[in-house]
């Protein structure tokens, strides 16, 4: 390997929420083990060398004044989009700067709907669509994934149909690749999908953030891609963030070719002067969506993979009554612990306190709208990972 994916950074006590938060109430971990983050969705590697460059080189300008996006800032997206999404055709005019995916499609779903409007998402769901939904009084309708003969997560489109009319809905957010349930949509998935929501008139948010994090065999097909209705019916939100561990910087972007939905969504954004991007973020963005942030983005994809047949196998091996999907796509794996749960008159709760006992932070997979489900965060050092699942091998699943 040419980077570093095997550094075990310590970042407690460095500004890191995976490190400094358990996520649950009440929990502690038992003297002697030290506290393994796999919860929260960003990475536990060093950064690519040319973020890091790109942000020492800004700093030798020891000034940090408002300034205007560049055109290179357009050119990096359009040439990423082109290289790892296939994506012709788009254009600097219809891009924009997003302060976050989260607030992108918290600002377009306040623009696109009135408050008590129900908005359709699928479930399981990611746990900030359901927080910000709630927060800005949208209520949710889900149409819950299903899974198929070999445990792959599939959308129902007949119940998409069915609560989209029942509940007049005309905004939905889909989720591609899923988070988190690690789906990487096939085209034909993501055409029957938008035929849904085109017969029905609903604007689509896409909304694309992991759409970098794809494993061998699987291809990301941006949703407004698949046709020309698509096209012009989607809102897709994008970020380096989760491919480049960027997320505490802040950055992402938009892109909408819809005349109309793109005014809108930027005039709401630009309303309250809260969505301008950071220099320092700027630069991080522009030495990720490089030459050499492309070659070190290739080769975070084959350790994560490795990760993922390791967990995977180890479950397989180990865990008897524990179900998971092999993630296409995402570095979060989701659990399905019914079975284990089940056959021991066990809570889920008492599984996950088990877990955080011994050191393995993850996350109560409950808050993603699917009971008796953990997930797990595998983008850390093999050596960490391995720790970890030997710890719920001879601790917690017994
Ligand atoms: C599907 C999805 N959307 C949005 C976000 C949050 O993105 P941001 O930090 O850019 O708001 C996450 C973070 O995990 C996510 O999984």
């Amino acid at each position: 390997m040419k980077y570093d994916f095997t550094t075990v950074l310590h970042r407690k006590g460095r500004d890191s929420t995976a490190a400094e938060v358990i996520p649950f109430a009440n929990a502690h971990v038992k003297e002697g083990f030290d506290p393994i983050p796999m919860w929260v969705a960003d990475m536990s590697f060093p950064v690519a060398p040319s973020v890091e460059a790109a942000i020492k080189k800004r700093m030798e300008m020891p000034n940090y004044g408002y300034f205007q996006l560049p055109d290179a800032y357009y050119d990096s997206i359009i040439w990423w989009q082109q290289r790892r999404n296939g994506v012709n055709g788009l254009e600097r005019q219809h891009i924009g700067y997003e302060n976050g995916v989260l607030g992108g499609v918290s600002s377009a779903v306040q623009v696109l709907s009135c408050p008590g409007e129900p908005i359709l998402i699928h479930s399981p769901t990611y746990v900030g669509f359901t927080e910000c939904l709630k927060n800005i009084g949208r209520p949710i309708v889900h149409s819950p994934l299903k899974r198929d003969e070999n445990g792959i997560w599939r959308m129902d489109y007949e119940d998409m149909d069915t609560k989209i009319k029942k509940n007049y809905i005309r905004l939905a957010i889909f989720c591609s690749p899923h988070n988190p349930c690690g789906r990487v949509w096939e085209r034909w998935e993501i055409e029957r999908a938008m035929e849904v929501y085109a017969k029905n008139d609903c604007i689509v948010i896409s909304d694309e953030i992991w759409s970098d994090i794809i494993m061998p065999g699987h291809r990301h097909i941006p949703t407004q891609s698949v046709s020309d209705d698509a096209r012009n019916r989607c809102i897709a939100l994008y970020s380096p963030s989760k491919t480049f561990s960027l997320a505490g910087l802040i950055g992402s972007y938009h892109i909408i070719y819809n005349d109309y939905l793109r005014q809108r969504v930027q005039r709401h954004s630009s309303m309250s002067h809260y969505n301008s991007c950071n220099v320092l973020s700027l630069h991080a963005h522009l030495g990720a969506f490089s030459p050499e942030g492309e070659e070190w983005a290739d080769e975070m994809l084959s350790v994560i993979d490795d990760n993922i047949s390791y967990a995977c196998d180890f479950i397989k091996d180990n865990f008897k009554g524990v179900k998971c999907m092999r993630p296409q796509g995402t570095y979060m794996l989701y659990l399905d612990c019914s079975e284990y749960l089940r056959e021991r008159g066990m809570d889920i709760m008492t599984l996950l306190l088990k877990g955080v006992e011994y050191g393995v932070i993850w996350q109560n997979g409950e808050a993603f709208q699917w009971p008796d489900s953990i997930r797990m965060n595998l983008a850390l050092p093999k050596s960490r990972l391995i720790e970890a699942f030997e710890r719920l091998k001879k601790y917690v699943f017994l």
